[in-house]
């Protein structure tokens, strides 16, 4: 691991994970983004904080291909998402785990992840 002189880890820096620039979107007159970027770096783990409306679940829904951005660039890994479904964000390695009433409380929040993707044999 990479140590500053602090001796404190430094940041993972394996490269950008995802890459959210200038995100547009709005439902009818709200307007629930507004210029938004956000950009996570491999390893990296992130919270979003923000009131009721903030619209974190719309910037995460936009990730994950759910809802089409009015405007902005997103890229995971580097390669730009054009198609804006979910479809795309999946293969390109976005899973969400909704926050109401999807989740199978019976399996881990990995086996919720990989739900239907599951690894079902041969060498990994
Ligand atoms: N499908 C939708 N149709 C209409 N308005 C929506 C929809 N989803 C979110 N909104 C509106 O967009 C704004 C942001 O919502 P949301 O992203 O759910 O906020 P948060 O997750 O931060 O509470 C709110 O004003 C909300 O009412
Ligand atoms: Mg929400």
């Amino acid at each position: 691991m990479n140590q500053a002189a602090d001796g404190v880890p430094s940041a993972p820096g394996k490269g950008i994970a995802v890459s959210m620039t200038g995100i547009f979107k709005s439902f009818g007159g709200v307007q629930a983004l507004d210029d938004v970027s956000l950009e996570i770096e491999q390893g990296e783990v992130h919270a979003l904080l923000g009131g009721n409306g903030a619209g974190k679940s719309t910037i995460l829904k936009v990730l994950n291909g759910i809802h089409r951005p009015d405007a902005g660039t997103i890229k995971v890994a580097g390669k730009l998402l054009t198609a804006h479904t979910p479809e795309e964000s999946r293969a390109a390695g976005i899973a969400m785990n909704f926050q109401e009433m999807s989740l199978i409380p019976t399996l881990t929040v990995a086996q919720n992840v990989f739900l239907t993707r599951e690894i079902k044999g041969g060498r990994v």
